[in-house]
């Protein structure tokens, strides 16, 4: 089984690991610099003293090799199951410190199988980002800069969607003094997106020992996909030799300060993608003269942010704001709201001589904290008392982002812990007292374990539903408060060496129980042995009716967890063949519903298609297959008829019937009244009918959905082979649906791939599946990356002109754009300015990690839904705000922000039809 984040939201009784580190006092005091899968202690040639991880107890190393890639810590890895657990690093901290914490991963194709990881990483509770690896040889590097508020801190990897967790180095850097001090910091962390140094010498980046901190300064002439383009012409790289006074030693090393970029036309401009963003962050320019401007010259300059007047109202002047030369200047936004894409300028003022000048600049994302689960410090306390064992082990909090594996919580943003199940943990001495603090608890399961002493008052539970304490060696009398715990429906107390007397509160209590093999307990003397016999069998009737109750209130507490998701993979769609029969039209019906097939409303690789008015009014697309040899015989004919009716989704276009007579084969749909996708955006039509970016996107999400039923909603799965703009129609309403699918063969449940001819449509078609023959979902998600384009561009996939010369294909064409931070050169001119640039930054690069070569590399359908459902929160918001002209960014975000919830949280994307093929109650 592939991708299923269905089953992995379901069964979330997660496990976690974690082992504890001593701080290693390097050179640098409190650095702590961790080589995860490492075997031995090593200095680098930074400086660095690096310790192996070798005391966590999970997880497996592995060596890896990446080309160019000579540093120790980067010759290894240590990856986890791809489990529903999470693996935590504990660290020992100083409290009231703030520290900077990087974790990097070079996945390096650890496990053989160029299957790209993608995973979360955690800080305690906090879910602090997505790990997406999208290149083996690159190191993925995330930074957040925290004040340490308890001893500890762990790092967490859990929630893998694809390949395994890993990670390569965990870096703990302590800062100095009031450095990195927000007003936000108890309530948000530093989330790190750029920091830049400007006119860098090279493309390595400054940090240890230049930088005492060991932050990485970046350089300005590395090249990656839309960092630092659109850079203006005339700008200029300048450099110092002498010193710069930073001032504290908190402020940018010395190195970086002394290089710089220059604006010679009056203007320094660049775009990029910031990580994490749109949303409220920190924002920090770093600005020293470094150039003799002489007496006569002066250097002022405005930093401009499109959509942000008030920014621009500043006036930089490097001199006389640091009060002289070779001194460093730092203004800053210690709270301001940035897109994912940065466009920003410094111009120069129309009284100053120079143009502007900037030596550094540093962005952050505020990162909300997480408060933890109200049990997290009591759950601390409870096994801080059993530190040797594995279960004791596991670090972060309790319940958060994923709970211990021997317990459960509630779904609460502040979770509590509801079930702790310690069966079987060899557990002696008494009963936790910490337990006793845990009142959310509904079970609590200790029985097989060593455990003495007295059950303790438990008074305090109101929720305690399930005690199972069998099987240990607990002593003195029960006490009778639990005859007062409303809601205890079990009690299990057989095989211990309780004494005294069952308390009546407990024998007149509806319960399942059992007080067996307790030699001195006696069951009561209230009724003697009549009575007890009814106790008995009133306690196993009940014994029934309450499992009856867990059942259904397991199957409630499932479908209460995670409403969004359905459970999609598990749907039987294929069961009940005998209701779901095709409906069968005569021929002569379809001649006349059909005017003896005159009008043609399209043809395809599968045959023409006719409009149609059925008796009743209702229009109809009638295909008239070829006789090709796709349906050989009548069985393969019905066979595909059926399977086509069963096949519900409003974003697929529906399926009426079919008719087989005088050696025709037909096929009856729904008509679709706007035609196809391709005539929109191109053709003789495009221009009067041409369709808006919001629209496009939309088209885009409609399609996608339905293309992601075929593939996780069907079972056995169907590939649609052959996905283009002239498969997807639009009805009435301009709602898209994908159509054509499941004329091509169905894949075979169980086998990833389904060895047949090679068919689909050139510029459409995946290049791995044309070379190997082996077909996957993925080969359609290249289809469906091929359709992101044109929608991006208005280009065809395949064209002899449009491309330039020695290039015929839209993915090369787009590539090299997109990759080259150019974006705006493939947009399709008929769209004018509007649209957002980031909802189409965000659709581009999904749209090029669906044309990945190779097949692992692409997102899943789900993965492409989510980003190109963000593109239209984006687009929507924009929208929404030039209406209401409203300014205030903060206000536009939070609206943002609920548009996607709206999206998300909507019900109704699964159709009424599809109701039929979801498992009925047992
Ligand atoms: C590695 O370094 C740590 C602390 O610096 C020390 O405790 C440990 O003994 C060292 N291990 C080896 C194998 O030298
Ligand atoms: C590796 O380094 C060599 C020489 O520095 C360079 O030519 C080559 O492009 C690098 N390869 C990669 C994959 O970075
Ligand atoms: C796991 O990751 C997926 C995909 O990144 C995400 O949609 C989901 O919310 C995550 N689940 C949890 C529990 O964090
Ligand atoms: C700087 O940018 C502004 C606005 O984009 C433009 O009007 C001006 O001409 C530019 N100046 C130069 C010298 O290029
Ligand atoms: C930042 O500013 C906005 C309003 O401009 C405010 O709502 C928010 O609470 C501030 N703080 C943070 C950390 O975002
Ligand atoms: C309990 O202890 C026994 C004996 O020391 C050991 O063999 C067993 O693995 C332990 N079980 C667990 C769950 O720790
Ligand atoms: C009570 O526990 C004993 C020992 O485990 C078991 O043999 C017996 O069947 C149980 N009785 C009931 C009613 O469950």
């Amino acid at each position: 089984m592939g991708f299923n984040s269905v089953c992995f939201l379901l069964f979330f009784t997660a496990v976690v690991v974690a082992v504890n580190l001593d701080i290693t006092t390097a050179q640098i005091p409190g650095f702590v610099s961790l080589d995860c899968g490492g075997q031995s202690n090593f200095t680098d040639e930074l400086g660095l003293n690096w310790t192996p991880d070798n005391q966590i107890i999970y997880g497996i190393t592995s060596n890896i090799s990446v080309t160019n890639e000579t540093r120790q810590q980067y010759q290894t890895v240590r990856y986890f199951p791809a489990d529903n657990r999470k693996y935590c690093y504990t660290f020992g901290i100083k409290t009231r410190t703030r520290y900077l914490i990087r974790a990097t991963f070079l996945y390096g194709n650890f496990d053989n199988n160029n299957v790209y990881p993608k995973f979360d990483i955690s800080m305690g509770p906090t879910r602090w980002a997505t790990i997406v690896i999208s290149d083996a040889n690159t190191i993925e590097s995330q930074e957040l800069i925290f004040l340490a508020s308890s001893e500890t801190v762990s790092i967490c990897l859990s929630n893998a969607t694809t390949g395994q967790p890993f990670i390569s180095t965990l870096e703990l850097r302590p800062f100095n003094g009031s450095i990195y001090l927000t007003p936000f910091e108890n309530q948000f962390f530093l989330s790190v997106s750029v920091r830049i140094n400007f006119g860098a010498e090279n493309e390595d980046p400054v940090r240890f020992p230049d930088d005492p901190f060991d932050r990485i300064w970046e350089s300005d002439l590395v090249k990656k996909a839309n960092y630092l383009v659109d850079v203006a012409a005339g700008t200029d790289r300048v450099s110092t030799d002498l010193p710069i006074d930073i001032g504290k030693d908190e402020q940018p090393p010395q190195k970086v300060m002394q290089t710089a970029v220059v604006g010679r036309n009056g203007n320094l401009t660049y775009r990029m993608n910031l990580d994490g963003f749109p949303g409220p962050g920190w924002a920090y320019t770093y600005f020293a003269e470094i150039e003799d401007l002489g007496p006569t010259k002066t250097r002022k300059f405005r930093l401009v942010l499109p959509g942000d007047p008030e920014v621009s109202k500043a006036v930089v002047n490097i001199q006389e704001n640091a009060q002289g030369t070779h001194r460093l200047y730092e203004p800053g936004y210690p709270n301001i709201t940035l897109p994912f894409v940065l466009s920003f300028k410094f111009g120069k003022t129309s009284d100053s001589s120079e143009g502007p000048l900037v030596n550094a600049i540093e962005i952050s994302k505020y990162l909300k904290i997480s408060d933890g689960s109200l049990d997290g410090e009591v759950a601390a306390n409870l096994v801080s008392g059993y530190k040797l064992l594995d279960w004791a082990q596991e670090g972060g909090d309790p319940c958060l982002p994923v709970a211990w594996s021997w317990l459960e919580c509630n779904l609460d943003r502040e979770p509590k812990i509801i079930s702790i199940k310690l069966s079987g943990k060899n557990l002696t001495g008494s009963i936790p007292s910490d337990l006793t603090k845990l009142n959310g608890l509904e079970q609590l399961w200790l029985d097989g374990n060593a455990l003495t002493g007295p059950i303790p008052d438990f008074s305090g539970f109101p929720n305690l539903k399930i005690i199972h304490l069998e099987n240990n060696q607990l002593s003195g009398d029960i006490p009778s408060s639990l005859g007062d715990l409303p809601n205890l429906s079990q009690l299990y107390l057989q095989n211990n060496m309780l004494t005294g007397e069952v308390p009546s509160s407990l024998l007149n209590k509806n319960l399942v129980s059992n007080y067996t093999g307790n030699t001195n307990l006696r069951s009561g003397s209230s009724g003697g042995r009549r009575n007890r016999n009814i106790f008995i069998g009133l306690g196993v009737g009940a014994a029934a009716l309450f499992l009856g109750f867990i059942t259904s209130c397991l199957l409630l507490r499932q479908r209460k967890k995670y409403p969004k998701t359905e459970p999609k993979n598990a749907m039987p769609v294929m069961n009940n063949a005998a209701n779901e029969a095709a409906q069968s039209f005569t021929l002569s019906e379809l001649r006349s519903a059909t005017k003896n097939f005159e009008k043609k409303v399209g043809s395809g690789g599968f045959g023409t298609v006719y409009y149609g008015k059925l008796h009743d009014g209702k229009e109809i697309a009638v295909k008239l297959l070829e006789n090709s040899n796709v349906y050989q015989g009548k069985k393969e004919f019905a066979n595909e008829v059926t399977l086509l009716s069963r096949i519900h989704h409003r974003n697929l276009v529906q399926f009426l019937g079919f008719c087989q007579e005088e050696g025709k084969d037909i096929l009856v749909y729904e008509f679709m009244h706007n035609g196809t996708l391709k005539e929109h955006l191109y053709g003789p039509l495009a221009r009067e009918r041409g369709i808006k970016w919001l629209k496009r996107l939309e088209v885009a999400e409609e399609s996608a959905k339905g293309i992601e039923y075929l593939h996780t909603g069907c079972v056995p799965s169907i590939i649609h082979r052959d996905l283009k703009t002239s498969n997807i129609l639009l009805d009435k309403n301009m709602r898209a649906k994908v159509s054509d699918f499941g004329l091509s063969k169905l894949a075979v449940d169980g086998t990833s791939h389904v060895s047949s001819i090679v068919r689909g449509t050139l510029g459409y078609l995946d290049p791995e599946y044309y070379i190997s023959n082996r077909l996957t979902d993925k080969s359609d998600i290249y289809s469906f990356g091929v359709i992101l384009l044109e929608l991006i561009s208005g280009q065809e996939a395949i064209s002899n002109v449009s491309f330039g010369v020695n290039c015929r294909n839209i993915v090369q064409w787009a590539k090299m754009h997109i990759e080259n931070g150019d974006i705006q050169g493939i947009i399709d001119p008929a769209l004018g300015n509007e649209y957002d640039i980031q909802s189409m930054w965000k659709i581009a690069e999904k749209a090029l990690m669906c044309v990945q070569p190779h097949g692992n590399m692409r997102p899943t359908m789900s993965e492409v839904i989510k980003e190109i459902q963000d593109a239209i929160s984006i687009e929507r918001g924009v929208v929404a705000a030039a209406r209401e002209h409203s300014s205030d960014e903060m206000s536009r975000h939070s609206m943002l922000q609920m548009g996607s919830l709206d999206l998300g949280a909507n019900d109704q994307d699964l159709s009424i039809d599809e109701s039929f093929a979801r498992p009925g109650p047992r």
